[in-house]
């Protein structure tokens, strides 16, 4: 296949700078799943509002994508799901969480160009969310803040202000501000322009976007909904934001220094369309990431670099019955996808082609066609890729590798049948380099069962049914008391252990600190200043 250079580096450029891929976190329950049928709603991607309402007893976020998908042709990867919106290609990459958070959850943050952080005004800022701004803070992903459920009895915006800054280390500007809140919310004050964007609700519930009148709030007059006192009270806060907030810095957005916030309720949808403009404005496009080459160099990686490269942030075994196979997921970070390209896979200068791409839709797999920086594919492994490799047709470098997660479950493995040792060995083995579980022995004994480590409990039932299924082997579980953990940099033998820890050692040999509880861990960290005690490796 021949490429046409000029007319390539356009055509890069051109859908470099319309695409936005991003990932939504959120506390479970604090309206992840509604802002994104929103998000798809508004784009002209689904016909009615409402369908997460069916949800119920179909547990995973994926299935909720399902639904979406089959509602409309959406292109969906089980791990990405992409749409066109007024010119702009979005690809919103799947976080999930409840049931099926995992270590996967953290690292297809890694393949986002920024994140929409989504808080429910009554609980602010929550633990699940704290982890997961954590690992977009770790990669510098700049976040958009959306606190949602104004239309619910919630805090006072200031104080989740406050909050966003004391949890999170990072300064909160907020873009909008609510008039009224609960039953009184009514809509935003846009803080750039200094207008009010007043909703009435339609008819149609939450599957149109709502009545809006642009009032400037300088020329407002009382009215019925918004009566003098609360006009002087919303002029009275917003002249104190202006004063006291911090203004906006795009350059301290895009480092992670600063998150614009914005107020509304994604299920009246008032706000949304506040988020969506700012959204498209604001997030970045696919841009430079680092690599560091096979002599140890460092440069970065131009997107519209004419030649494909992109990492592998997700494998997953068994996706389709029919098929049994696994998918590596690639997100592209320069050059374009075609059918025929030969790659490369990390420092390696062995070309090999690329296996046959697709995306899964209406559980049918269909082969891409095109794909960019900042797209998604999934390709069927046949055993060449691990979590975290880079794929290139230059060959030479790799991406920034993927970091690992501190587990806060733990559970000593072991087959019911002691002669099946070595399948087990081999099973966790695969696991283990498929990231799908984290792999520990106890740091004097090496010869014992392992030690499995997970961010959420899920993992465990999904290595107990591979075990089964893959290496004929059952095992037994026996939980570990530990609820979180922690890399240890410094000499371990001269680590301060509190009583109850436990010293292991991981794949790679690093040494690792099990706590029982967080309180345990600080006071590690308290005891022990020679050291120092990573959340993430
Ligand atoms: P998640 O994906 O983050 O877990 O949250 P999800 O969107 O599923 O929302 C959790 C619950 O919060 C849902 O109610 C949803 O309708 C509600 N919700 C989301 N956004 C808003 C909002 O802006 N205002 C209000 N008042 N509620 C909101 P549910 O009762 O758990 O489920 P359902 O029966 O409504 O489906």
């Amino acid at each position: 296949m021949t490429i046409d250079a000029p007319n390539l580096a356009a055509e890069l450029k051109r859908e470099i700078a319309r695409r936005r891929t991003f990932a939504i976190i959120s506390h479970p329950d604090a309206g992840k799943t509604t802002l994104t049928e929103k998000l798809l709603l508004f784009a002209g991607m689904l016909r009615t509002a409402g369908m997460v309402k069916g949800r119920k007893g179909s547990k995973a976020a994926t299935s909720d994508w399902m639904s979406m998908e089959q509602e409309r042709g959406i292109s969906i990867t089980a791990s990405a799901m992409q749409f066109h919106f007024r010119d702009h290609v979005i690809n919103i990459l799947d976080t999930p969480g409840h049931q099926d958070f995992s270590e996967d959850t953290y690292r297809t943050l890694t393949a986002a160009d920024s994140v929409i952080m989504v808080l429910d005004a009554a609980k602010g800022v929550e633990v699940q969310t704290r982890k997961l701004f954590a690992a977009a803070k770790l990669r510098g992903i700049p976040v958009f803040t959306f606190i949602n459920k104004w239309d619910m009895p919630g805090r006072e915006p200031l104080d989740l202000l406050k909050e966003v800054e004391d949890t999170l280390g990072i300064a909160a500007s907020p873009m909008n501000w609510p008039i009224g809140s609960a039953k009184e919310f009514q809509g935003v004050v846009d803080l750039a322009t200094q207008t009010m964007h007043l909703y009435t609700k339609t008819s149609k519930g939450g599957a149109a976007l709502p009545d809006t009148d642009l009032v400037p709030l300088a020329s407002a007059t009382p009215t019925d909904r918004l009566d003098a006192d609360m006009l002087r009270a919303l002029r009275d806060e917003i002249e104190l934001v202006r004063e006291a907030g911090n203004p906006f810095d795009r350059d301290a957005f895009f480092q992670n220094r600063i998150t614009p916030v914005y107020f509304g309720s994604a299920l009246i949808n008032f706000g949304i369309e506040h988020l969506y403009d700012a959204f498209l404005e604001l997030a970045p496009a696919p841009f430079a990431r680092k690599i560091a080459k096979a002599n140890g160099d460092t440069a970065t990686l131009d997107p519209a670099d004419p030649k494909f490269s992109a990492f592998v942030f997700k494998l997953q075994a068994n996706m389709d019955p029919k098929h049994r196979d696994c998918v590596a997921f690639l997100r592209i970070n320069s050059g374009k996808y075609h059918k025929d390209l030969q790659i490369k896979v990390n420092a390696s200068t062995k070309a090999i082609r690329l296996p046959r791409p697709h995306t899964l839709v209406a559980k049918e797999r269909e082969t891409v066609i095109e794909a960019y920086p900042g797209d998604v594919i999934g390709v069927i492994d046949p055993g060449l890729f691990a979590i975290g490799d880079t794929i290139s047709e230059m060959g030479g470098f790799t991406f920034e590798p993927l970091p690992h997660f501190q587990p806060e479950h733990f559970a000593r493995v072991r087959p019911k049948d002691t002669g099946k040792r070595k399948q087990l060995d081999k099973g966790i083995e695969q696991l283990g380099a498929e990231g799908a579980v984290q792999i520990m022995w106890d740091w004097e004994d090496i010869t014992g069962f392992p030690i499995i480590g997970v961010v959420g409990r899920l993992q465990f039932e999904v290595m107990q049914y591979r075990f089964r299924d893959e290496y004929n082997t059952e095992t037994t579980l026996e939980a570990m008391p530990y609820t979180c953990s922690a890399w240890l940099e410094g000499d371990p033998a001269t680590f301060k252990k509190p009583l109850n820890a436990r010293l292991v050692r991981d794949r790679k040999d690093r040494a690792m600190a099990l706590f029982t509880n967080q309180w345990e861990k600080e006071k590690a960290i308290r005891d022990n200043p020679q050291h120092r005690l990573l959340d993430y490796a």
